[in-house]
């Protein structure tokens, strides 16, 4: 305790509104992320590097999927000490030259975050955050190597990050011969920690390879370790298409936000032009229901706060047809079983996508997928598709050892695994709300089931409402925790359609056994009361013996 005689501490001074107004000024966003660097997943050396892969990796993946190119990403991990070095490199279309200094040395400089449209990165800062974080713990800059078609050579080049002023600082530009055609390679090197289990890169990485299943992955680990994602599906996703917002849900805020940076010059082309699935009728409706003297001709612009509530009040009472949904890509449910197959083994495997729905004007879309058991674990071995062939060497996930463990839970946004923040995601929460002890597992109350299983759970959305900018966990709205159990409860039924089938296959089995065990004593006592000689008995056994066995086959093709 502080002796409150004590004379170290200064009695508290008067300070002016002059003297506070001196110390106030502008904070760099790269400032303000690199003292609070746990909001961008940088919070431990480990989690660090598993983000830096992550980041570069989505990165790579939307560029490649944008240009129209199967992606190829080949992730290196080498180390001095605690220094680690990421190398991810893709066969993307490259980056121009002047645009290269921005992209990797900038907060807030992105292509995605000004459309609303499907894609893993949105924020406009996750590499440029990866840099700044390595140049933070080793006070090295980034190098990229990055490569056009149009182009002979690759320019090579550093990025450092100016925090102070968020601006790039580009030095040891070079331009140089690579075998790569066209691409990018970004290497960071950062203070870090490698750890296997549930949030290591290759956790990262095998999921990426589930929920894309057209990507092939090539990772070089530490002390030689190679683990190989070779695609298992040959063509690419549909594209995505952007969408304006919906008039429904959408904040008023944001409303206002639009009518100020409208190129519209009428209220009437405002709602038609920037908003989905509004036409003539539906824009002259809003117009109408608003009031306040609000009308077609209206300048939007000029719009005065009370009349913008109106209009907000109006675009919500007024009945306006759903979105269009192909700007949702949903992975599909036999891209999801091969992505799902080849890396986990199981023995019933089942999959549902929802139809889309709609959250704060944005349109999305939930997969839910499962897989059970062991194969060959039960006599009922391959029923309900049974078990693919392992496409590739890596060990497959096995579930058996979760016999008494709670269920894996894999969890996806625009098929990118969620690794962090399990506990508070809407997919954690909706899995614990369903009842899986009316589909046959055992669950107590409040946590996962219980059981050898693995449940998938995508969401697909033209944004993705993270609870926080590391982008770790989906916030658990009542419109997408709902989709996300009506899709687990469609697997739930399967799965337990899939239990029954078993059990009943099992007591089948023993009350056979059981029988079989008796027919010598059946045709004996024959014997006994017919007076049957030894081979009529015999005979006897032996059909007996055939009816049983022809019964077994019976089942079995039932099944
Ligand atoms: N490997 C790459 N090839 C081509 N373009 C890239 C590559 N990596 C990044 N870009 C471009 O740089 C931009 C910024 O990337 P960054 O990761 O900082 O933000 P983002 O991906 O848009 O959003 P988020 O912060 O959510 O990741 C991207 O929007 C993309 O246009
Ligand atoms: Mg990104």
């Amino acid at each position: 305790m502080a002796d409150p005689s004590s004379t170290h501490q200064t009695a508290p001074q008067r300070v002016s509104a002059e003297d506070l107004a001196a110390r106030q000024r502008d904070i760099s966003v790269s400032a303000f992320f690199l003292r609070n660097r746990h909001l961008l997943g940088f919070d431990t050396p480990a989690k660090a590097l598993v983000t830096a892969v992550k980041e570069a990796v989505d990165n790579a993946i939307d560029a490649c999927e944008d240009a129209g190119i199967l992606p190829e990403i080949a992730v290196r991990i080498t180390r001095r000490g605690r220094i680690y070095t990421v190398a991810v490199t893709d066969n993307g279309p490259g980056i121009l030259e002047p645009q290269i200094g921005r992209i990797f040395g900038k907060l807030l400089y992105g292509s995605r975050f000004h459309k609303l449209s499907q894609s893993r990165g949105q924020q406009g800062m996750g590499i440029a955050a990866a840099g700044m974080y390595g140049q933070l713990t080793t006070g090295e800059p980034v190098h990229i190597l990055s490569r056009v078609e149009s182009e002979a050579k690759a320019t090579a080049l550093y990025v450092a990050i100016d925090t102070e002023k968020n601006r790039p600082d580009v030095h040891r530009k070079k331009h140089v011969e690579w075998d790569h055609p066209h691409g990018t390679r970004v290497e960071i090197m950062l203070e870090g920690h490698l750890q296997g289990g549930q949030h290591s890169v290759e956790t990262y990485l095998r999921q990426t390879a589930i929920a894309n299943p057209h990507v092939t992955i090539r990772y070089e680990g530490l002390e030689g370790r190679i683990r190989d994602y070779p695609r298992t599906v040959e063509s690419l996703p549909p594209v995505p298409k952007e969408i304006k917002p919906h008039p429904h849900g959408i904040e008023l805020g944001r409303l206002i936000q639009m009518l100020n940076a409208t190129r519209s010059r009428t209220l009437m082309q405002f709602l038609i032009n920037d908003f989905s699935s509004v036409g003539k009728k539906t824009a002259a409706q809003i117009i109408k229901a608003a009031g306040k003297r609000l009308s077609d001709r209206s300048y939007p612009k000029h719009t005065a706060h009370a009349q913008a509530v109106a209009l907000h009040r109006a675009m919500d009472e007024t009945r306006i047809p759903a979105p269009r949904t192909d700007c949702i890509v949903p992975i599909g449910e036999p891209q999801l079983l091969k992505g799902l197959r080849a890396e986990v083994s199981a023995d019933f495997y089942t999959v549902t996508t929802r139809p889309a729905a709609i959250h704060r004007g944005n349109p999305f879309q939930v997969e839910v997928a499962i897989a059970y058991g062991h194969p060959g674990e039960t006599p009922a071995g391959a029923v309900a598709g049974g078990d693919g062939v392992s496409t590739h060497e890596n060990e497959r996930i096995d579930l058996l050892r979760l016999r008494d463990e709670p269920a894996m839970l894999l969890r996806f946004a625009n098929r990118v695994p969620l690794l962090y923040q399990q506990s508070s995601c809407a997919i954690t929460k909706a899995v614990i709300q369903t009842n899986w002890r009316s589909y046959g597992l055992r669950q107590p109350k409040g946590v996962l089931p219980i059981g050898p299983m693995a449940i998938l759970v995508h969401l697909a959305s033209v944004w993705v409402p993270y609870t926080s900018e590391s982008k770790e966990a989906i916030e658990p709205s009542p419109e997408i925790t709902k989709e996300i159990v009506l899709g687990l409860q469609h697997c739930g039924r399967e799965l337990s359609h899939y239990l029954a089938r078993k059990t009943r296959q099992r007591h089948e089995i023993e009350r056979r056994a059981y029988i079989e065990t008796y027919l010598p004593h059946i045709a004996a006592a024959l014997q006994d009361i017919l007076s049957l000689s030894d081979e009529d008995r015999d005979k006897t056994l032996a059909r007996l013996d055939a009816v049983l066995r022809a019964g077994r086959r019976k089942q079995g093709d039932a099944s």
